[in-house]
C-alpha cells in the first residue's frame, strides 16, 4: 500500500522494536521496521518523514556491533535514537560512550535539563524505563543535553539544526510515564506528520487496491471462523462483492456450538457468500489412534488442504486466495550474535497458493492483531466476535492429549464451554489473552455419591499476553476456580478432577501440545 507518510524504524535487535512501531501507529502515523542492514538508497526511496533507531542488546564497541552508514545523518530526515540508537548516534558523531558502573535496569527518574520540543508538555520529573549497560558520557559536539537521570548524565540529547535526537530510556514501553507524549512530540512537532493512519483510511485504501489488483477475477477465502480470516473476507467482499467465494470447513474440532454461531454470523450479519463443508467424520477417522502432536498437526493440515482444494476447484475461474497473514509474520528478524527475534508463522492453508497456482491477497501484511480488530470494528463486525480469544488451527485436537475421539471432543467442549461462560459472567474474559480447558490422558480416582469413580483429569489454562510469544498464567481468585471446578465435575460426565495450570511461557508454551 502507498503511504503518504511513513516513519522508518531501524532495528538494532531490541526486544522492544515491535513496540516502537505499535506506539507510532497508535499515534496515528504509519511505521515500518527494517533491519539495520538496509541501504541508504532504500531509505531514500522509502522517503520517510522520520527515522527511529531502536535499542539493541550489544555495546557499540562490540566487534560485531550492528550499525548503519553514517550517511543516514545527512539525509535531512529527523532522527530519534533510543538506547543503543542514542549510543550509536553519540559514537558516530564524536561523543563518548562507555560502560556504566551502575547498570540501569527498570524504573528510573528522568529530569529535564533544558527545554526541548521532544520533551514538550512533560513535567520536570517523570518515571522512565531503562535497560542498558553502556552510557553516553559526553554528548557529541553540536548536541545539547536536554535531560538526565540518576545514572545517565547524558540521558536525552538534541541537535535542533540537524534534527537529531536521542534518549537513553525506552519511551515505547508502557512503564515510561510520558512515553506516548514524547513519541507524539517527535512525530508531530519534529517530523511534521499529519497523522493519517486510521482504520477508516486503511479500509478505503485497501478496498481501492484490491479492486485494482483483482479486477473481475474470482477470489477464494478459507474462512476458519477466526478474527483474521473473517475481517479479511469482509474487507475483500467490500472491494469485489460476489466475486469473493468463501469456504468454511467444519473440522469437528471447534469449541462447543461454534460452527453454528459462525454460520449464523456469516449468513445473517455479514452477508458473506459461504460454502459450508462438514468434514468432521473425515478428520476424526484420520486422527484415530494418533497421539503425537506434530503428527496430529500434519494430518489436520493436509486434510484441510485436500478438502479445500477439492471445493475450490468446483468454482470456476478462481485466480486469487485471501490470507490473513499479519505483520509480525512478515518482519525480517535481525540476528545479533546468534540472538534473533524468532517469528512465528502460522499459515493455516500453507502450500495452497503454489499447489493451485493462485495469486495471494494478504490485506493485513502490514497490520498488527489489534489493528485488524479495529478494522473489523470499523467494518461492523460484532464486538463479541472481534474480542474472541485466539484459537489454534488444529483446534481441540491439540487440547486433547493422547488420541482424539468423538467422545473426548464432546467432554472437552462441555468443560471448555463452562469455563468460558463463567469467565464472561465474571467480566474476566477480556482481561485474558487465551483461556481454555485441556483434557489429559490421565485417569484418577474419585468418589461421587457413595461410589468410587475412575475418570479423566481436566486442566484449565488462562494466560495474559500481548502477542502470544510470551505469556503469564492468570492469577484467579480461589473462589472463581472453585466454582468452575465444581460446575465442571458436577455437569460433565467423564471428569472427576480439575487442575489449574500455573506455568508461564517460556519455559512452557500456551497450548499443551
Ligand atoms: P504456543 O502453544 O506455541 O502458542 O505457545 C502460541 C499461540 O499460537 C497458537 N497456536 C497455533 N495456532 N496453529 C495455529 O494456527 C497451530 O498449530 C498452533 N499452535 C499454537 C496458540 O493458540 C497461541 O495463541
Amino acid at each position: 500500500m502507498l503511504h503518504k507518510e511513513i516513519i522508518l524504524i531501524i532495528d538494532f535487535g531490541s526486544q522492544f522494536t515491535q513496540l516502537i512501531t505499535r506506539r507510532v501507529r497508535e499515534a496515528k502515523v504509519y511505521s515500518e521496521i527494517y533491519p539495520h542492514t538496509i541501504s541508504i538508497d532504500f531509505i531514500k526511496k522509502l522517503n520517510p518523514k522520520g527515522i527511529i533507531l531502536s535499542g539493541g542488546p550489544m555495546s557499540v564497541y562490540d566487534e560485531d556491533a550492528p550499525s548503519i552508514s553514517s550517511e543516514i545523518f545527512s539525509l535531512n530526515v529527523p532522527i530519534l535514537g533510543i538506547c543503543y540508537g542514542l549510543q550509536f548516534i553519540s559514537k558516530e558523531m564524536g561523543g563518548v560512550v562507555e560502560k556504566s558502573f551502575e547498570r540501569e535496569y527498570g524504573r528510573s527518574i528522568f529530569k529535564i535539563e533544558k527545554e526541548s520540543v521532544l520533551t514538550k508538555n512533560l513535567p520536570h520529573q517523570s518515571i522512565v524505563w531503562m535497560s542498558h549497560g553502556d552510557i553516553v558520557k559526553e554528548a557529541p559536539v553540536g548536541f545539547n543535553i536536554i535531560g538526565i537521570s540518576d545514572h545517565s548524565p547524558v540521558c536525552a540529547i538534541e541537535n535542533t539544526e540537524k534534527k537529531i535526537y536521542g534518549l537513553q530510556f525506552h519511551p515505547e514501553v508502557y512503564h515510561t510515564e510520558k512515553g506516548e507524549q514524547i513519541i507524539k512530540n517527535f512525530l508531530y512537532d519534529i517530523c511534521g506528520c499529519e497523522g493519517d493512519w486510521t482504520s477508516k483510511h486503511f479500509i478505503n485504501s485497501s478496498v481501492e487496491e484490491i479492486k485494482n489488483q483483482v479486477g473481475n477475477s474470482k477470489v477464494i477465502c478459507a474462512l476458519s471462523g477466526g478474527v483474521d480470516s473473517t475481517v479479511a473476507a469482509v474487507l475483500v467482499k467490500r472491494a469485489i462483492g460476489d466475486n469473493l467465494h468463501c469456504i468454511h470447513i467444519d473440522t469437528g474440532l471447534m469449541r462447543k456450538n461454534e460452527s453454528q454461531q459462525i454460520e449464523n454470523l456469516f449468513n445473517s450479519q455479514l452477508d458473506l457468500n459461504v460454502k459450508y463443508v462438514n468434514a468432521s467424520n473425515t478428520f476424526l477417522e484420520r486422527l484415530k489412534d494418533i497421539s503425537d502432536p506434530e503428527q496430529k498437526r500434519k494430518i489436520i493440515g493436509n486434510t484441510f488442504i485436500e478438502i479445500f482444494e477439492t471445493e475450490a476447484r468446483k468454482i470456476e475461474g478462481v485466480e486469487y486466495l485471501v490470507q490473513g497473514t499479519l505483520y509480525p509474520d512478515v518482519i525480517e528478524s535481525v540476528s545479533v550474535k546468534g540472538k534473533s527475534a524468532t517469528i512465528k508463522t502460522h499459515h493455516n492453508v500453507g502450500g495452497l497458493p503454489e499447489k493451485m497456482n493462485l495469486k495471494l491477497i494478504e490485506p493485513f501484511r502490514e497490520l498488527f492483531k489489534d489493528e485488524v480488530r479495529n478494522v473489523g470494528r470499523e467494518l461492523g463486525i460484532p464486538e463479541e466476535f472481534i474480542m474472541r480469544h485466539p484459537f489454534p488451527g488444529p483446534g481441540l485436537a491439540v487440547r486433547i492429549l493422547g488420541p482424539v475421539t468423538e467422545e473426548r471432543v464432546k467432554i472437552l467442549q462441555e468443560a471448555d464451554d463452562i469455563f468460558i461462560s463463567e469467565l464472561k459472567k465474571e467480566n474476566l474474559y477480556n482481561k485474558i489473552w487465551q483461556a481454555f480447558a485441556v483434557l489429559l490422558p490421565v485417569q484418577s480416582v474419585g468418589v461421587m455419591g457413595d461410589a468410587r469413580t475412575y475418570e479423566n483429569v481436566l486442566a484449565l489454562r488462562a494466560v495474559t499476553s500481548v502477542d502470544g510469544m510470551t505469556a503469564d498464567w492468570y492469577n484467579f481468585e480461589g473462589k472463581f476456580l472453585a466454582k468452575v471446578s465444581n460446575l465442571i465435575i458436577n455437569k460433565v460426565a467423564g471428569v472427576n478432577r480439575v487442575v489449574y495450570d500455573i506455568s508461564s511461557k517460556p519455559p512452557s508454551t500456551i497450548e499443551w501440545e
